[in-house]
């Protein structure tokens, strides 16, 4: 049984939190949020769960083997370190600090304390994306001419994700917030990308994040990798990671649907197994055994947090 603790639990805390319910080999032993009212509810719902307002109490618990940090990106730093201290595994949310030296100082801490660190980037654990990444590496498009990664928002913050830090410059935008899932699939996928150019829009106000964004990236052998984002236009979110093939193109559309065409048809939606065959829950539980493992670990959050850092500040 893994019995888990949890610091943070807003929209994605909660998300996993209802994942972790789930599982017949978890236990859900503390939960901490600094927001009292959350906690009520929390209360209503998980009676026999120990709630704390302060994580330092919730890492007394010696019986609590891992902890999955899900506060906002400029607290996962400082939170890190002290779980680190405690020797409980730690799953972190992305991207895993605000800045790269406070990445590279939590992937050192992690790796010279001997537990297990991992991320939380669930594209890992998709069917879809797994479908992806053999289309591309098995020569079905081809040799590889280029990548163009596209974010077009309606609005940022989206309607369903309002609060007080997303819009912000200091850790909110949908830099931050969106392109770490991208760096880190294609760096799995074509390994390490490096920023050559990037170009952020940003408003007047200092306090608020990107409008836009253009960035060149490229792959160590050269391939062009494309950014780009914009937010406020007249249409629906619309995500697409787009590979282009001498024989073909593939298109990752909206987290979950996958085109390709050839040369001579037109594009086609392919057909994904609704069958789970990766589980982030199941990778967990390995890995405290000692087992081979899926987990994205500090080593390529940190790689994902270069890149991201390079997006925001070239
Ligand atoms: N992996 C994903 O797909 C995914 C999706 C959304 C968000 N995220 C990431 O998850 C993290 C949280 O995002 P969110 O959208 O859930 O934010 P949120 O604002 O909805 O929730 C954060 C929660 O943390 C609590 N909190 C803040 N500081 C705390 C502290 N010191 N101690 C205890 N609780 C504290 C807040 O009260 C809040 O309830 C961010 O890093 C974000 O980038 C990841």
């Amino acid at each position: 049984m893994l019995r888990i603790g949890i610091i943070g639990i807003g929209a994605i805390g909660e998300r996993l939190l209802n994942t972790f319910l789930q599982h017949e080999e978890v236990e859900i032993a503390g939960l901490c949020d600094q927001n009292q009212e959350r906690l009520n509810t929390l209360k209503s719902q998980l009676p026999d769960v120990s709630l704390y307002t302060d994580y330092q109490e919730l890492l007394k618990d010696d019986k609590i083997t891992l902890i999955y940090l899900a506060v906002p990106p400029k607290y996962h730093h400082q939170i890190a370190l002290d779980i680190i201290s405690t020797g409980k595994h730690l799953l972190c949310e992305k991207p895993l600090a605000n800045s790269l030296a406070e990445a590279e100082e939590m992937a050192n801490a992690a790796k010279n304390a001997g537990i297990v660190h991992a991320i939380n980037f669930p594209m890992v654990y998709s069917n879809v994306f797994h479908l992806y990444n053999e289309k591309i590496q098995n020569g079905s498009i081809g040799e590889l001419k280029k990548v163009e990664v596209n974010f077009q928002f309606t609005e940022w913050p989206r309607h369903w994700q309002q609060n007080d830090w997303i819009a912000g410059r200091e850790q909110g935008g949908f830099i931050r917030e969106v392109a770490p899932h991208y760096i880190q699939m294609l760096q799995y996928i074509l390994g390490d990308l490096h920023v050559t150019a990037s170009f952020p829009d940003y408003p007047e106000d200092p306090a608020k994040c990107e409008t836009g964004f253009i960035s060149r990236l490229e792959t160590a052998n050269g391939i062009p990798v494309l950014f780009s984002g914009i937010s406020g236009i007249g249409q629906k979110e619309h995500l697409s990671c787009k590979v282009y093939g001498e024989k073909g193109t593939i298109d990752l559309v909206n987290w979950s649907i996958l085109s390709e065409s050839k040369k001579d048809t037109n594009s086609e939606v392919l057909e994904v197994s609704r069958e789970k065959e990766y589980d982030l829950v199941y990778e967990l539980i390995k890995s405290t055994k000692g087992e081979i493992s899926l987990l994205v670990d500090f080593d390529e959050g940190v790689k994902v947090q270069s890149v991201l850092e390079d997006l925001l500040h070239q």
